[in-house]
């Protein structure tokens, strides 16, 4: 049995429709903040035996499951103490909630980061904006995902308007990260997503609409794509670093980010431990439910 921890429903549509497909039994844990799954959890029980598949997500709390996040860590504590194979199992929190986190990984593999600096309150925000960048930056929150937090800076009055504006939202763990700009002359960034640790494929996503990235189906509501597979990666020795990253933190399944600058260097800058695949630019790039087979590939071999 499958067992799929979730937080959103839309986020599953495709590979729901692909287990029933290939017959593949599956129960979907469904955690928000009313989850009975927690509820029922019996501290002495034995969790029921099969494939667990972690894909709550660092932005659950957007969706009105504040706690959803936190609820499914303890999920997963519990499963993990049984030694249930749990596909993005208790490692990947720590790395899933924060892109300090993320980062320092990303360090210890040598791939490079955006050059970031830690603010806890607003007044450090807007010094470190001025004083390290001269108002041209991005602040995003580290503990993110769609985008949450992610503002471009452009200038001090403009940042302080936006810091004290009613739709200004505090980081949900406190902590915004104050980072170096990367201009991409080509209007891009590149996801790359490996699977059982291995790389699948590239995704180009075209930004020149906005920061909200979210790759899913459901997620597009423009109807033009802005996402372009591209099967073999251009940056090879990235990808092995990517592939080391993911093996040092048990990591089965993530996408992780880059852009590249007008002197065709490298900066990663988010490593997404769910990841949503793209069934339309799969179909497009004639490989289609590729992602979805190789997760499937895994819970018929990792049942152990
Ligand atoms: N340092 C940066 N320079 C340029 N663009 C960035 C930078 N950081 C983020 N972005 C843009 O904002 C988007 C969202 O930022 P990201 O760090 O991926 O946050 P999230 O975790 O919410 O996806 C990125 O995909 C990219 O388009
Ligand atoms: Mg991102």
């Amino acid at each position: 049995m499958i067992y799929i921890l979730h937080d959103n429903k839309k986020w599953i549509v495709e590979l729901k429709k692909h287990l029933d497909e290939n017959k593949l039994e599956y129960k979907e844990w469904f955690i928000d903040d009313e989850s009975s799954v927690l509820e029922n959890l019996d501290l002495d029980g034995v969790p029921p035996e099969g494939i667990f598949y972690n894909r709550v997500s660092a932005s659950s709390h957007t969706r009105g499951a504040r706690y959803s996040l936190e609820d499914s860590r303890a999920l997963v504590e519990w499963l993990g103490s049984h030694n249930r194979r749990v596909i993005n199992g208790r490692g990947t929190f720590n790395l899933e909630t924060s892109k300090i986190s993320q980062y320092l990984a990303l360090k210890k593999v040598g791939v490079k980061t955006p050059e970031t600096y830690i603010a806890t309150n607003k007044n450090a925000i807007i010094k470190l904006c001025e004083n390290k960048f001269g108002n041209n930056c991005i602040i995003k929150d580290n503990r993110s995902g769609s985008g949450i937090g992610v503002k471009r800076v452009i200038s001090r009055d403009s940042l302080v308007e936006y810091l004290c504006s009613p739709s200004y939202v505090p980081p949900i763990d406190g902590i915004t990260l104050v980072q170096e700009y990367i201009e991409s002359p080509e209007r891009y960034i590149t996801r790359v997503e490996l699977i059982g640790g291995n790389y699948v494929y590239s995704v180009r996503v075209d930004t020149s609409n906005g920061f909200n990235l979210c790759p899913a189906d459901e997620c597009n509501l423009t109807g033009k794509s802005k996402f372009t597979i591209i099967k073999e990666s251009p940056h090879p020795e990235l990808i092995e670093k990517y592939r080391q990253l993911a093996k040092n933190n048990n990591l089965d399944l993530c996408g992780i980010e880059y852009i590249v600058d007008g002197e065709g260097d490298t900066y990663t800058y988010d490593i997404n431990c769910n990841t949503n695949y793209n069934t339309k630019a799969e179909e497009r790039a004639g490989i289609k439910n590729l992602a979805v087979n190789k997760i499937t590939e895994l819970f018929k071999t990792g049942d152990k």
